[in-house]
Formats: C-alpha cells, structure tokens, sequence
C-alpha cells in the first residue's frame, strides 16, 4: 500500500486546526498544491484526508452511507435537528426522512412555490423608490428566511410567527460554533439557549400539525408533504420529527441561497455588458406575459450561464466531509475507519484542466463534460435535493430586480471578497450596492 502524503506546519498537540480555522480555503489549496491527490491532516485530533481531482472525487461520491457516513461527520447537528431526525435516525429511517424532505422540493412542487417566492420579492422591493443603496448580505438573509417559513410553513405562519421564528432559529446558528464539532453537549449558554429554542419550535409545529390535522383544508407547503409522508411501514412521523425536517430543510437553503443571491448581485454589479444581455433576455420573455411567477419556472439560458459561474467561483459550501466507518482503499492508499475524507468544491472548480483561466470570472463559460468536476451542488446519492428551488429562488429574485434596477458597487472592487469566517461561504459583510431606477 502506498502512503498518504501529510500536509506540512502541524503542530505537536493541536495538529492543523489553527491555519485551518483562520482561512480553511487556502488551507485545502495548499495541501493538494502540497501532497496531489490524497492529503492528511489533523484537527485537534480529528485525522482528515483530502481527496482531490475528479477521480477521487467520484469515489467520494459514490461510496455507500455504510462506508462513508455523512450522519457521522455531522453529529453537531443533532441538537439542532432534534433527537432522531436525519442525522441521528437509523439508517433506514434516515433515508425515509430524506426522501420525503426531497419530495417536498421536487420539481413538480415548484409550480406551488414559484407565486409565494415572486410575491415575496416584489414586496420587498415595493418601498425601493427610485434609488438607494443597501447591505445586501443582510437583505437576502431575511428575504430568504421570509421565503423559507413561507413555502415550508404556509401563509398563516409567514403572517403570524416569522418574527418569533427568526428569533429561535438565530437561537439554534448561534449553537453551532466550532466547539459544537468538538462536543455538542457541552454545558455552555449557547448550547442552552439553542435547546430552548428547539422546544419551543416543535410547540409551534406541533399545534400547527394538530391544527391541520382536524381542518379540512387543503396545503401545498412542504409541511403538509412533511405531516403525509410515511415510513416503510406506513408509519407517520412525529412531530419531533417533522419539525427537525422543517429546521434541516431551512439550514439547507438558508445560507447557501442567501450567499448565493448576494455574490450574483455584485458580479452582475461588476459585469454591466453581460447585465445588459440579460436583461434583454428578460425583456423578450416579459414581453409575451408579466407574470413573475410563471416567468420564474421557465428557461433562461443567459441568466442560468452567469448564475453557473458565480457558483463555480463562489460556492457556498466549500468542504463536504465523510467519516469512514469501514477500512477502504483508494488509487493503491488504505484509509482506515475513523478517519474523515474531505473534498473541496472550491478547489475543484479551480482546476485548469476542466476550467482554463480558471480565477476568471467568465459567465459565457460551458459546464465541463466530465462528471464531478462541477460540483456546487454536491453529487451521488446526497446531491443538493434543493436544486430546484434554489433555481427557482433566483431567478425570481433577478427578473424582478434587473428588469426594475441597475446596481452599482458602492465600495472599491476588491473590498468585496468571500468571507470564510462561517460554515458557507458568503461575501463579506457589509456588502453595499447602489440602485436606480430604470427609464423604460
Ligand atoms: C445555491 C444554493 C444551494 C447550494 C449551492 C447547495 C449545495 C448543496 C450541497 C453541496 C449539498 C450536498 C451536501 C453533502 O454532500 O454533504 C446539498 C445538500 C442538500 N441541500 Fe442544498 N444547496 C443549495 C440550496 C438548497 C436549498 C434552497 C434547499 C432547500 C430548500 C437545499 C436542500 C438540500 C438538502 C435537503 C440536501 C441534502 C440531500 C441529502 O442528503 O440527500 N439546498 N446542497
């Protein structure tokens, strides 16, 4: 067997965590740069190895939940979702509950989602005025939390409990800081706080689950996909349950989306040529029907070409991880249980080979052939479930926004850079934009 390379500067007690925690992107650059295609390195005692290329890649992918475990690798969760949600069910309930949380976002439900989503853009943007200028880091925040608890949780509790909810919910981030992968069960405040509000989330759910149970009304959010669905043996799921689907499926899309809005806005700040080619696109789709919504679900070649790039160049989760629970063996190299495998989205799509000139930003850029090589979204069996919507959330927020605005950047060029200080990645805040008007 041949050995795994080990990233240089590790440190006698706490290994890599201290350059890894200070900017982990570079981190991961450096050790393939350093090692190639397999790269050990230690934090604070947790062996991790990095799989790089498209080879390995696929490998990491493809391997079973059996051998490679997602649920293992992401314990500090549990607290967050709840006690037998996701990553703390038994396997087989595991993937019954992933299977309805997808089934809540398949394709087919976007024709439900698309007039929530475009109703909530336009009243957002209904008090702009002519011109202004705003942190869009934090505008995107709330307007995807507002979109979230709406297309989950119904109009009822978009009216009524968004505010109490975004109160909890910042409750239940704020408990997942770097400690909470070291023991999530610490006796700290935060860990405290975020059990409170977890409570009081599933009393919320749990009154509305028994509210819809004895009405006759029909839904289509994903709640009532999440209270129909059942288990293998016909079984529904609790409320505890359904209500850590309601959290995982927020914690999903809520960072990776909002991120995602914030960096296409400045690159389409910073790029007027092709801004002007999509909003031609717009133009000609608006001309045959105004409506947002129904707009919103069809094809738009220009827009989903830029949207491609800025999630190339700035993909919201950079790292995924694995922990392998039996020995396996890749390209001649054993890697024992215990261990943590690792791949960088982000480097991945820094790979000349796939993307030549790869640092710069190209929206006319084609997706390469090869599988595994454009991964903002994952692959294999745990690929993004939330594609669509996320699609769909986007182009919603840029047909409203472009047909009605142009945006400038307020600040100089290179102030506005990914902040790597959390868990997805996302501009650095504040993220100011100018906007004006449009002279039809
Ligand atoms: C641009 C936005 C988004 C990006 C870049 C993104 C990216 C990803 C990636 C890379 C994974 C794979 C994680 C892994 O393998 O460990 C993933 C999984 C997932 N995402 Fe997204 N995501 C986005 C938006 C969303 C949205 C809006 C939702 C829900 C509303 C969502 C729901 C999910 C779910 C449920 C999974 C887990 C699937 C499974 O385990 O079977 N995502 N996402």
């Amino acid at each position: 067997m041949k050995t795994i390379p080990i990233v240089s500067g590790a440190k006698p007690d706490t290994g890599h965590i201290e350059e890894y925690s200070a900017n982990f992107v570079q981190f991961l650059l450096r050790a393939e740069a350093e090692c190639g295609v397999l790269a050990e390195y230690n934090l604070a005692g947790q062996e991790t190895i990095l799989l790089s290329g498209v080879e390995a890649q696929e490998f990491f992918f493809r391997g079973s939940d059996e051998n490679l475990s997602r649920a293992a690798a992401y314990q500090a969760m549990v607290p967050v979702f709840g006690p037998g949600v996701i990553f703390d069910a038994p396997p087989d309930k595991m993937k019954s509950q992933l299977k309805i949380q997808v089934d809540a976002l398949r394709y087919q439900n976007m024709k439900n989602y698309a007039p929530v989503i475009a109703q909530e853009v336009e009243d957002w943007i209904a008090d702009w005025g002519d011109e202004g200028e705003l942190d869009f880091m934090d505008e995107f925040l709330e307007l995807t939390i507002h979109t979230a608890t709406h297309c989950l949780l119904g109009k009822d509790f978009r009216d009524k409990m968004t505010a109490e909810f975004k109160t909890l919910y910042r409750d239940l981030e704020a408990g997942l800081q770097a400690i909470a992968f070291v023991d999530p069960y610490m006796q700290q405040p935060i860990f405290e706080q975020r059990d409170r509000a977890r409570e009081r989330l599933e009393e919320i759910i749990t009154a509305m689950i028994d509210e819809r149970r004895n009405s006759d009304i029909e839904y289509n959010d994903a709640l009532s996909t999440f209270m129909t669905g059942t288990y293998a043996d016909g079984s529904y799921l609790t409320s505890t349950e359904v209500t850590g689907l309601v959290i995982a499926t927020i914690f999903a899309g809520h960072h990776t989306s909002s991120g995602t809005s914030t960096w296409m806005l400045t690159e389409l700040a910073r790029h007027p040529k092709e801004t002007a080619a999509i909003v031609e696109e717009l133009n000609a789709i608006y001309q045959q029907d105004e409506t947002l919504s129904h707009n919103a679900l069809r094809e738009m070649p220009k827009m989903e070409s830029f949207l491609n790039e800025v999630l190339r160049v700035h993909p919201p989760l950079v790292v995924l991880m694995r922990r392998v629970i039996n020995d396996i063996e890749f390209d001649g190299h054993a890697i024992p249980a215990g261990k943590t495998v690792a791949i960088s989205i982000f480097g991945s799509h820094l790979n000349p080979e796939y993307f030549p000139d790869p640092e710069f930003f190209d929206p006319r850029r084609t997706e390469p052939e090869t599988m595994f090589a454009y991964i903002p979204f994952g692959g294999g069996r745990h690929k993004c479930g939330g594609n669509a919507f996320a699609l769909l959330q986007q182009k919603a927020i840029f047909s409203a926004l472009l047909r009605r605005y142009s945006f400038e950047i307020v600040d100089h060029s290179d102030s506005y850079v990914d902040d790597l200080s959390g868990m997805v990645l996302r501009p650095q805040s504040p993220c100011r934009l100018r906007y004006k008007r449009r002279v039809s």
